[in-house]
């Protein structure tokens, strides 16, 4: 694909509905009595892939344009699958499949795609195999062989939504209380929406505990605009001069906000207007202006707030002033692709000086950046990323791969082809 400079971008935009909750609608109301109508759901490709892993354990699911049905079969409901379970380009998928097959009567075998094969699986077979479950494998193709399970306490080392989601859906399985305890606090939608389908789940801090309960009651779901996709326009209305966009229902649950609190402090002018709630997560309409950014330190607990959006804060850091330091971000190195050298090795062809470091990378801003050869290493979120700085970029630019953004934003260019004038 061709990328141009564009000058300023201006216009209103609704976002494609958030990934993680998406398929957390699926999974959920999968085990839900009765049916759980979900409006606004991601049609991307790893939300696909969590339909049809359902589908495949025997669950009715019905999709359209307006809205996804899904029939539930309740906590017991799930048939062993007919095929080898694929959850493509899906870490989500394939971490949450994990817990929640792990207390089945049944094995099950995973697999997905180059990326998926390569990321690391132990961080949920470890404490799942810690719970009694029995797998064959590390990395994908798995096997997860049904067993018994029993409660835990299990402090995770890293801070990871997959992770800890994982484990209470395994937990819903298991005798016993199961407590997971985060080092920082992650996404939190599991816990919202378990609440709110009458699961027995107490949240305390950086605590969460589930027990099993009788049945999840089904519900309807809407499900907000991604605020992970909408980042991107953040930082494009940010950086073009004469430029404002607003972005309609956004989730701006405080877990996921840290591209807001960091794009702020870097001298943004972001506002939230409209807020709501829906289905227990708060939603607004966010409107970026252009000003002038600076440079700005990032680490510790925003770091699990703003995971996904580090790639294009780097953008954003690069044409700020001065210098921009991200730390504690060695979580990126397992995304689906190493994104601190992905980042790290684009940059440098463009003009941006940055420098890798061991859990980040140090970026000095201010630079001319010019056009060039992207890669998006098959990586959605790298791939529009770099369309951002592309379009912020002197003279032209080409992207490989450009169509992988169809995993959790399929109509990204139109979006931007749109909004930039
Ligand atoms: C997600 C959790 C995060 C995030 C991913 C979606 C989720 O991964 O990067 O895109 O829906 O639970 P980790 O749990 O590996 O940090």
């Amino acid at each position: 694909m061709q990328l141009e400079k564009i000058t300023r971008a201006y216009g209103e935009v609704r976002m494609p509905g958030d990934k993680s909750i998406s398929h957390r609608g699926v999974m959920l109301g999968a085990l839900g009595d009765g049916t759980t109508e979900i409006e606004g759901f991601l049609m991307g490709a790893d939300c696909l892939s969590t339909i049809d892993c359902f589908r495949n354990m025997g669950i009715g699911i019905e999709v359209s344009q307006e809205r996804v049905l899904v029939h539930g079969k309740g906590l017991k409901g799930l048939r062993q699958p007919e095929r080898q379970l694929y959850t493509g380009n899906s870490g989500t998928t394939t971490r949450l499949l994990c817990g929640l097959l792990a207390g089945q009567p049944f094995d099950a075998s995973i697999t997905g795609d180059a990326s998926i094969c390569k990321r690391p699986m132990n961080r949920v077979i470890n404490p799942l195999t810690e719970m009694g479950a029995r797998f064959s494998g590390e990395f994908c193709p798995l096997t997860v062989h049904g067993a018994p399970l029993h409660g835990i306490r299990y402090r995770m080392p890293v801070a990871s939504a997959q992770v800890k989601t994982a484990l209470l859906l395994a937990g819903l399985y298991a005798q016993g209380e199961t407590v997971v305890r985060e080092s920082e606090k992650s996404r939190d939608h599991t816990e919202r929406m378990l609440a709110s389908m009458g699961a027995d789940i107490r949240v305390d801090g950086l605590d969460v505990a589930v027990r099993a309960c009788d049945r999840l009651e089904a519900q309807k779901i809407r499900v907000p605009g991604d605020i992970s996709s909408a980042a991107f326009f953040l930082v494009l209305g940010a950086v073009l001069p004469n430029s404002e966009i607003t972005l309609l229902d956004v989730g701006v649950n405080p877990t996921r906000t840290g591209v807001i609190d960091v794009l702020r402090e870097m001298g943004a002018d972001i506002r939230l207007e409209n807020m709501h709630e829906q289905n227990r997560e708060p939603v607004a309409d966010i409107t970026v202006c252009s000003s002038a950014l600076h440079g700005t330190a990032i680490g510790g607990a925003l770091i699990p707030r703003l995971i996904d959006e580090l790639p294009i804060i780097a953008v954003a850091a690069a044409f700020a002033t001065g210098k921009t330091v991200i730390r504690d971000a060695q979580e990126l190195k397992v995304k689906e692709t190493n994104r601190i050298r992905a980042v790290v090795d684009e940059f440098k062809k463009c003009g941006v000086d940055v420098t890798e470091t061991k859990d980040g990378m140090v970026i000095r801003g201010g630079r001319p950046v010019h056009g060039a050869a992207f890669k998006s290493y098959g990586d959605h979120r790298m791939a529009m990323s770099l369309a951002v700085l592309a379009q912020m970029a002197e003279g032209a630019s080409s992207l490989d791969d450009a169509d992988c953004v169809s995993i959790s934003y399929p109509g990204f260019f139109e979006d931007l082809h749109r909004l930039g004038l």
